[in-house]
């Protein structure tokens, strides 16, 4: 829905191109402008920007139509942070096309075997004005998921992985040979089981002496690791010199019986040292999770499944909704313990709440 067409505002924000467009531009600018370059004036914004962000998620247009443009329009206005999947169903270019300036975007990355394919993937990220690259490191190989075996699991007509030019080649030939020979009619040509493409185009031998230096040569972007559930791993990190890392169990689709990432938190933030930011993922469902999440140290948080939830039912403004009950929660939370900003939230102000495995 284009903002003029809005029925009511519901919240101030929506307000601001609706006076926009009833006002000459003269006194639009007036109300409107900062001093200089305005960077006091973005910065003032940022500083506000929301902890509440979405983590990248594989092949959103199965949810709706609009898929990762929608997630992207959503995002944008609600002013937080978007990471973009490897695997979306839209170009990594279009969908930041969609964004604004209250809007960070990282790209998500696996790293491949063929190199160049994951370089080339960097450079269009940079190029597009991606601000960092979030690695997954969880998955050197695709989780025991038992559905998607069952179910023959596939991307369906007509989407297909639009990060990828259909010319790319990040299977060797014997691998191409070996999907060929399983291909079934309703499937597109590079976009057969999921699950089956991940395993054999990553590069399950990565470790910290090779991963973190190639991505160092390659890109000047910040790198976060995605998938730290330890305090060993945070060390390494330090001493690896990340920008930050986001305790994640990749929604539990990963290895099962890793513990649940608030109760992982607390010990990745004490190795973490003050040293790099820390995000968490992975079960956040309400505005008190994040509180939770954000007193024991994280910086901000990050809903995976509940965006494609909001993307499925009504698209763009249901990303926005999911959002928005989340920021309502999140603010009823630190008005019930005294917290005035979100750089109030701190453990302490979890003495008043129950222990996380209750
Ligand atoms: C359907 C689905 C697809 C996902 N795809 C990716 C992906 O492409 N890359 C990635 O790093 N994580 C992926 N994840 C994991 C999410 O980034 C995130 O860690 C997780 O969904 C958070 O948990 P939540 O869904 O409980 O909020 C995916 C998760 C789901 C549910």
């Amino acid at each position: 829905m284009a903002p003029n067409a809005m029925a009511k505002p519901t919240c101030v924000n929506d307000y601001e191109p609706l006076a926009k467009d009833r006002l000459p531009k003269m006194v639009w600018d007036y109300y409107a402008a900062g001093a200089n370059d305005m960077l006091t004036l973005q910065d003032n914004t940022r500083a506000f920007l929301n902890p509440i962000c979405v983590a990248p998620s594989a092949l959103q247009k199965m949810a709706h139509p609009d898929g990762e443009e929608a997630v992207s329009r959503a995002v944008a206005k609600f002013g937080s942070a978007m990471v973009l999947s490897t695997y979306s169903t839209t170009p990594l270019e279009t969908v930041i096309a969609q964004g604004g300036p209250d809007c960070s975007y990282w790209f998500q990355l696996y790293l491949y075997q063929n190199r160049p394919v994951s370089a080339d993937l960097i450079r269009r990220a940079e190029a597009a004005g991606y601000r960092a690259l979030v690695l997954t490191v969880d998955t050197p190989m695709i989780g025991r998921r038992l559905p998607d075996a069952r179910n023959g699991f596939h991307l369906p007509k007509p989407w297909r992985l639009a990060n990828f030019p259909p010319e790319t080649r990040i299977l060797t030939a014997s691998q191409r040979a070996a999907l060929a020979a399983k291909a079934t009619s309703d499937v597109v040509p590079g976009t057969r089981v999921i699950t089956e493409d991940l395993s054999n185009r990553t590069d399950s031998t990565l470790t910290w002496k090779t991963a973190i230096p190639w991505l160092r040569q390659v890109t000047n972007l910040p790198i976060v690791l995605k998938g730290i559930l330890t305090r060993a791993d945070a060390e390494l990190a330090v001493a690896h010199d990340v920008d930050a890392i986001w305790v994640s169990n990749h929604a539990g689709r990963q290895l099962d019986t890793v513990q649940a990432t608030i109760d992982a938190l607390r010990d990745v933030v004490d190795g973490a040292a003050g040293q790099l930011e820390v995000y968490c993922d992975s079960g956040v469902r309400t505005g008190v999770d994040v509180f939770r999440a954000l007193a024991l140290g994280a910086r901000a948080v990050f809903i995976g499944r509940p965006a494609l939830w909001g993307l499925t039912v009504d698209g763009e403004a249901g990303v926005r909704d999911v959002l928005g009950i989340l920021q309502e929660e999140l603010e009823t939370s630190m008005a019930l313990t005294g917290c005035a900003s979100v750089a109030d939230i701190e453990p302490q102000c979890l003495t008043m709440t129950l222990p996380s495995n209750l």
